[in-house]
């Protein structure tokens, strides 16, 4: 099946005109206001300050850490273009990893001791472009994503997995070579693993991050526990258990850095695994539908009466946060980063992609409505390109979300937010048009980056070696 290019809607009615043949009543305004009447200008109050705009950077790493877990001058660039965004909420930065062991690559960041000062570094680099830039950043709010990458953990070869897993699971099991119950973290390893994620918070503190993200989406491990069901023991089977491990990191980091904000990112629907079929289409594979955490039973459908349940809990906790995102990177990459060309290890679009933005979109607005008092970040716009402010400003405007989390666009367009506000026309050429080469590059052991359309990655030589790889 080949879907309309987005560029190809030459006119707002074009657009509009294809959502509807779709069936989706997705909003997009037709005008996008700037400067003093911009929606996306307006700030966010939040507990006796605010968050000078709309705008969110999503976290984003790039595989260029060193192997202990130091920021390169590759990271660096990557956050100061963060800094430079006019974005006024950094969630997160990118994944930084509590321990050695959770890793999701052995270049991912590390939040321990010896790696602070140059992870504060990292922070100051983007406070202090953002400053230049803006003049003022009282409005600007930095927190650090912290992670544990549980059954996608390669902490040690970028070609070797090492998983640390929340509980079986027949087909990943299968697919990651994993044989019998070695690879689960029993209850002492997680509590041991509770105290890690609050030592990274304090050092996150220290670096002076103003707040962390206990990460639990995209089949990392704190996603992964929320659909624990067959777990036994503490951590597992009743939504009480598997959200213990949340709840007992949010008490110790609430203990030992009583001022430090928190959020909490997570994929609040999922789907079973997906694979190439006929035509290199995706399909869903043989995956056990009830281990989808907000998925509906059947597998391919979202029922977020337990989502719900986790909202309330957040609000419980004192949680004000939530950055919402949907499945994994690994295995239903259509459902959580909608693309016209698929990465190296995925598969042809099962759907229209815009369908996936909208299912995203529709799924945040259903908490929003119900959570009036979180502040949610959404995810999955940059499929809209062109599209992509007046479908963020009309959601905002409606009430759908507070923020719109920019991924993949900033990597093509880091200026995009504040270009929006100003009323500048968006360059054609810096539009992310979903190549996904930054994630393909990792997948081949580079680093990431966007290599068609950013001229420094444009110049590197992996450019060479990922166009004949995917040639
Ligand atoms: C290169 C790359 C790295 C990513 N790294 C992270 C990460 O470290 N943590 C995370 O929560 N999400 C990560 N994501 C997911 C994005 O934050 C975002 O959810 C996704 O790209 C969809 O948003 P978009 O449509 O704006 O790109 C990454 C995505 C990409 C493309
Ligand atoms: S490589 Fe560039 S154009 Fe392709 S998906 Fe990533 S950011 Fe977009």
């Amino acid at each position: 099946m080949v879907y309309p290019r987005v560029a190809s809607f030459k006119s707002h009615e074009d657009f509009i005109a294809h959502l509807r043949t779709q069936g989706l009543d997705l909003p997009c305004d037709k005008v996008v206001e700037t400067g003093d009447s911009s929606t996306l200008g307006q700030s966010i109050p939040i507990e006796g300050s605010s968050i000078g705009n709309r705008f969110c950077i999503l976290p984003m790493e790039g595989w260029d850490g060193t192997t202990d877990g130091k920021p390169t001058e590759l990271t660096v660039r990557r956050w100061r273009n963060f800094g430079i965004s006019g974005a006024k909420l950094i969630w997160g930065g990118e994944a930084a990893a509590v321990r050695h062991d959770g890793r999701a690559n052995p270049n991912q960041l590390i939040v321990n001791d010896a790696n602070a000062s140059e992870i504060e570094g990292l922070r100051k680099e983007l406070v202090h472009a953002h400053h230049e830039k803006f003049g003022r950043t009282d409005d600007l709010l930095v927190g650090l994503q912290l992670t544990h990458s549980g059954r996608w953990a390669r902490p040690n070869d970028k070609s070797k997995l090492e998983p640390r897993t929340a509980q079986r699971n027949r087909l990943l099991d299968k697919r990651q070579g994993i044989r019998d119950d070695s690879a689960m973290l029993t209850d002492n390893e997680l509590s041991v693993l509770v105290d890690d994620f609050v030592r990274a918070a304090r050092i996150a503190e220290s670096c002076g991050f103003e707040f962390v993200d206990v990460k639990h989406c995209h089949g990392y491990l704190g996603h992964e526990l929320l659909s624990g069901v067959d777990r036994p023991g503490k951590y597992g089977g009743s939504f009480e258990n598997r959200t213990r491990f949340l709840r007992d990191i949010v008490a110790g980091i609430r203990a030992e850095a009583p001022t430090l904000g928190l959020g909490v990112r997570v994929s609040i629907f999922d789907y079973v695994p997906y694979v190439s079929g006929a035509d290199n289409i995706g399909q869903p594979d043989d995956g056990d539908p009830r281990l989808t955490f907000g998925g509906d039973g059947s597998g391919q459908g979202i029922n977020l009466d337990e989502p719900m349940e986790l909202m309330r809990l957040m609000e419980q906790l004192g949680i004000k946060l939530v950055c919402t995102t949907a499945g994994s990177p690994y295995y239903n990459p259509h459902i959580q980063r909608p693309a016209y060309f698929p990465p190296s290890d995925g598969y042809g679009a099962p759907e229209d992609p815009l369908v996936g933005v909208d299912r995203q979109i529709q799924a945040t607005a259903q908490l929003k409505r119900a959570f009036p008092n979180l502040i949610f970040v959404g995810s999955g716009y940059t499929y809209l390109q062109e599209w992509l402010p007046g479908v963020g400003q009309a959601v905002v405007k409606a009430g759908m979300v507070d923020s719109i989390g920019l991924g993949r666009m900033v990597l093509s367009y880091p200026e995009l937010p504040a270009d929006v506000i100003a009323g500048t026309t968006m360059p054609r050429k810096k539009v992310c048009r979903t190549f996904s080469d930054c994630t393909t590059a990792p997948r081949k052991g580079m680093v990431s980056g966007c290599y068609p359309l950013d001229p420094y990655y444009k110049a590197r030589p992996e450019r060479e070696m990922l166009k004949q790889l995917k040639a």
